[in-house]
């Protein structure tokens, strides 16, 4: 058992975290979490966006919680460079989180953020599926198989084991075939289809899950503009998706992790995409929003109220969702002598 004193913190690594938690445990703690949200046990502030246009092409965010319920506190700081991947040959999205005690404040560790980051936002795309699509739903459809595309589809075929068929799709084969095979070797039974055509990809499908990194801030159109949506289908984003103000013309319903964040994230983007890129944003404000997706875990709103509905579900993404899974790791680090204890503040 690792014991650290004050102003030492206990250092995860990426591997480590993988390996000390399960795609199971991550969907659990995530729903159990956005549910606390809705109940006021698990504080999320909003976020703060720094973006680096036009001298860099990327931003950082800082996305601090609190958790009641687990005694935590602490922030993940979650960082994006659009040009990662072609440039460097490193994925464009990166983190690392803080977490703190409760009583005097001080930091007690240090974790990677990145895979914790991309199973909590798959597994917040699961709980979204899971509860807004029709119960009938048989085929889902992925675009962009990347990092955030697979983990979400991973945690939606855990979260919704009646899916039959998946197609996944990008534009590019060798995402594709990649993410094929990750979830081949976790779902032999599921029937899945790669292209790189959107079109066919959507047609009949019962559920989209968008994880699409647009390489182009500049890019006026959003990858579903151009999609003829039938009735009863859920559209689930982790990022591209729709234009605002067009899904909410053409989906009954608009659900969210956080509406009043999620505008907010919207809305600080109005001022460089003029001045960096001449592109117009308009204004979002939160009633665009019908239910926010904690308040139907608790029961407190409803989603999806017919098969013939068509539901639009997008999430900005929330610290708490990255502080629970964090502490769950931190907890089993603890138990399993795994970490490295590095002395920070040492002057006290
Ligand atoms: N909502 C959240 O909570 C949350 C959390 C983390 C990351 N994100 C966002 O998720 C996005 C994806 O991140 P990632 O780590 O998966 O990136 P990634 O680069 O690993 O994957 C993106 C994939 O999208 C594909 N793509 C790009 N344009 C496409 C198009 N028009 N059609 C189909 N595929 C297309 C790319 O080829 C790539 O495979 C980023 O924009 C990131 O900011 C959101």
């Amino acid at each position: 058992m690792i014991e650290t004193k004050w102003g030492e913190l206990l250092v995860v690594s990426q591997k480590q975290c993988r390996a000390l938690i399960s795609d199971a445990e991550v969907l659990q703690l995530v729903e159990k979490v956005l549910g606390d949200y809705a109940k006021g046990t698990a504080i999320n502030p909003i976020k703060l966006h720094l973006p680096f246009f036009p001298e860099y092409n990327g931003w950082n965010n800082a996305m601090p919680a609190w958790l009641k319920e687990e005694n935590i506190h602490g922030i993940k700081w979650a960082g994006f460079g659009f040009d990662n991947t072609h440039k460097f040959g490193i994925p464009c999205c990166s983190a690392v989180i803080v977490l703190n005690e409760m009583e005097t404040a001080f930091p007690i560790a240090l974790l990677d953020g990145t895979t914790v980051m991309s199973m909590r936002t798959g597994a917040a795309a699961a709980v979204m599926a899971k509860y807004n699509a029709k119960k009938s739903a048989k085929v889902a459809t992925l675009l962009g198989a990347g990092v955030q595309g697979t983990s979400g589809m991973e945690m939606i075929l855990l979260a919704m084991p009646q899916l039959t068929e998946v197609r996944i799709m990008d534009l590019y084969q060798s995402q594709v075939d990649k993410c094929i095979a990750t979830l081949k070797a976790k779902y032999p039974n599921v029937k899945f289809v790669g292209t790189t055509d959107k079109h066919a990809a959507c047609k009949g499908t019962d559920l989209v899950l968008t994880a699409v990194h647009n390489p182009d801030p500049a890019a006026s159109t959003d990858v579903l503009d151009d999609i003829e949506f039938e009735s009863g289908v859920t559209v689930v984003t982790i990022a591209g998706g729709m234009s605002f103000p067009k899904y909410r013309q053409t989906f009954d319903k608009v659900i969210m992790d956080f509406a009043e964040c999620l505008c907010h994230r919207h809305n600080v983007t109005i001022g460089y995409m003029k001045e960096c890129f001449n592109v117009d944003v308009p204004y979002m404000k939160p009633d665009i929003c019908d239910a926010e997706i904690g308040d139907i875990i608790i029961g407190k709103a409803q989603g999806r109220t017919s098969d013939a509905e068509k539901l639009y579900c997008t999430s900005v993404g929330m610290g708490i969702e990255d502080l629970i899974v964090a502490n769950a790791i931190y907890k089993k680090a603890k138990e399993q002598d795994i970490g490295q204890v590095i002395s920070v503040i040492d002057d006290i």
